[in-house]
Order: structure tokens, then sequence, then C-alpha cells
């Protein structure tokens, strides 16, 4: 299978995205974004969600063939997030590629939405993945992961409150700025003083790996009615260096005691551009290698999807046509022992 063509579906939450893998390189990526739908509620809605899917899956999977010049007989196996995600979202993405699958008589092969964005950092690395820790910043989730091998990973911690994307998201909406506000905070952060306002930077020295980002978003929100006007691109720029001092120190810790020399950022808040600068500078100063995604793969996409199961076809796995849902994030599953 190392020269295989394998199309991915992802559809966990609101973008609807095909990729396809053909012999070892992405060769498509198509995301149709529903953000504009959901900005109206401020929020993802799952319904509306998985409607949108319905429609927007087809069209998504033609612009995906015809940018890579493949047809569906081309296609060597089919792959799909199965989780975790909104239920309804996830079984449309997940059928469409069962159906593909069963009707072209190919594998099929269910992806976890996390160890996609874990691993994505890799892609363009011709090496695979390393012993290395991982650090995924998303939406839904914020996670730090020794990553062994494909497959093998150890969850050191993770929030126990809010994800670091959810915060960027929920100060965005307080500060009255439309739907996801990640990237709207983090534009605005730079043309603010970081040093203005100094909000708490919580769990920095509980000497364990859990994050908690909710009582940041309320020193934020306490802010709010003591100025008028309020100093928007201070607040954005004060609370985007919170969240980054507590991502960098706790992930470099994790680094140095797990004796690795390479750590692979991953999901939408990896982005950040100020994140990503203060990583590189901290993996700079302690020689270890630093694996990041381009940004269009750091938000949902169906690359990443597409590359996980070239690696594990690669390495022998046959696919699985009875694969379930997964929705919610299961951590017993990611605990493989660590040797000491
Ligand atoms: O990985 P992703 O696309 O979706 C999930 O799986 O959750 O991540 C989306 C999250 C949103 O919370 C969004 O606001 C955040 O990533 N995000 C950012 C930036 N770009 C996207 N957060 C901070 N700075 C950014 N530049
Ligand atoms: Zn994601």
């Amino acid at each position: 299978m190392q020269g295989a063509c394998i199309l991915a579906i992802e559809t966990s939450c609101d973008e609807t995205a095909v990729a396809i893998f053909n012999e070892g390189r992405l060769v498509a990526s198509e995301v149709a974004s529903q953000m504009a739908i959901h900005s109206e509620f401020g929020g993802v809605v799952p319904e509306v969600a998985s409607r949108n899917h319905l429609s927007a899956l087809h069209p998504t999977l033609e612009r995906a063939f015809s940018s890579a010049g493949l047809s569906l007989n081309d296609v060597d196996a089919f792959a799909a997030t199965n989780g975790p995600g909104l239920a309804t979202s996830l079984m449309l993405g997940m059928s469409m590629a069962k159906g593909l699958a069963v009707a072209l008589k190919r594998p099929f092969i269910a992806v976890n939405h996390m160890e996609g964005h874990l691993l994505s950092p890799f892609m363009s690395d011709p090496e695979e993945p390393c012993d290395s820790i991982g650090l995924v910043v998303s939406g839904g989730h914020t996670l730090l992961v020794r990553v062994f091998e494909i497959g093998r990973y150890h969850l050191l911690g993770k929030t126990v409150d809010d994800a670091a994307g959810e915060a960027f998201d929920k100060v965005g909406k307080l500060l009255g700025l439309a739907y996801p506000g990640g990237p709207r905070v983090a534009a605005l952060a730079e043309q603010g003083d970081a040093r203005r306002f100094s909000l708490p930077r919580s769990m920095l020295h509980s000497g364990d790996y859990q994050f908690s980002f909710s009582g940041l978003k309320t020193a934020v929100r306490y802010l709010l009615p003591k100025h008028d006007p309020v100093p928007v691109a201070d607040i954005c720029a004060s609370f985007q260096e919170a969240v980054v001092d507590v991502l960098v120190e706790k992930t470099m810790r994790a680094v140095r005691l797990s004796k690795v020399t390479a750590l692979a950022l991953s999901g939408g808040v990896s982005c950040n551009a100020r994140l990503r600068e203060r990583f590189k500078q901290a993996c700079d100063a302690s020689g270890v290698r630093l694996f990041l995604a381009p940004p269009a793969l750091c938000t949902d996409n169906a690359a990443m999807i597409a590359y996980v199961a070239f690696l594990r076809l690669r390495k022998g796995e046959a696919g699985d046509l009875a694969a379930d849902v997964h929705p919610n994030f299961n951590a017993a599953a990611w605990l493989a022992e660590v040797p000491n």
C-alpha cells in the first residue's frame, strides 16, 4: 500500500472536507466551511451542521477529484473521521466513505480526529512520525501527548475545563467579535500591549500536565466593565500572552522530562502566530526539532485523516467496515505504557 491512493472524508464539526493522498503525498484537500452559517448563531448548531454536510459532501468530493486529476476508480482505500465530534455529522462522512468502499470493494479505515491533528505536522516529512511530544490545541480539545509511534500514544494531560481554542472563542464573544473569535482575537492582539493587563496563568506550577483556561476567560469578563472604551487590542494581547505562556512552559517541561528531541504542534490554535513564534524560540534554545503544519492544515481538514489512513495501511492494516462513530474523546485509549 506504499503507493496507494486514499480518499478521506472529515465531517466531525462544521467543515465538510475531502482529501486525496496519492503515492505518499497530498494531492487534494478541499474544505467547504459552514462558518458563515454558524456565525449567525454564535456557535455550531449540530442539526444545521449535519444538513449542510449532506448538501456539501458530493460537490466537495467532486472538487477534490478534479483538483487531483483523479477519479473514483483510482481510489484504493477510503477513510473517514469516526470521532470525536458531533454524532450525526460524523455519521454522514462515515456513511459516504463506507458506501463508496462497499461499492468499489475497497478497504475502509476509520480515523480518530485527534490522531489526525496530532500527526498532521509530520505530513510533509518523508520520515514517519517519531518519538516526540505533541500538543494539540483545537476548539474542542487541549491535549499534551507523548507520541511513541503511529497508534501508540500516552496522554500526559488535557484541559480540565475550556479548551485553548474555546477560550479564544469565548473571549472573542465577550468582546463582541464574530465567531470563531480565535483568529480575530489573534489579529487584534498584534496591535495591543501584552503587558498592560496581568491575567492569570492557571495551573502553570501545578506540577502536572493539566491545563485550565476558564479562569482566564472569567478574568477578562471582570476587566470589561472597568473600562470605557474597552481597550480591546490590549485585552486580546494580554489574554493571548497568558494562554501562550502556559502552553509553552508546560509543553517544554514535558519535552525536557521525556528527553525527546522533537515537538509537534497541531490543531486550530497552532495557526496562532505568537504561539508559533514563542515555541520556535523555545525549541531553538533547547535544540528541539519543531514540527508545524501549514496553517491551512492546522484547522479541520481531511488531509490529516487521509495521512493517518495512509500510515496505517502502510503498516498492513486491513480496514473495518463495521466501525462505529465515537462522539466523545476516549482518554483511556490514549494511555500507552511509558517505558522507564
Ligand atoms: O482544530 P480546529 O479547526 O477545530 C476543532 O477541532 O476544534 O480548531 C478551531 C479552533 C477555534 O477555536 C478557533 O478560534 C481556533 O482554533 N483558532 C485560533 C486561530 N485560528 C484558529 N485561535 C487562536 N489564534 C488563531 N490564529
Ligand atoms: Zn479539529
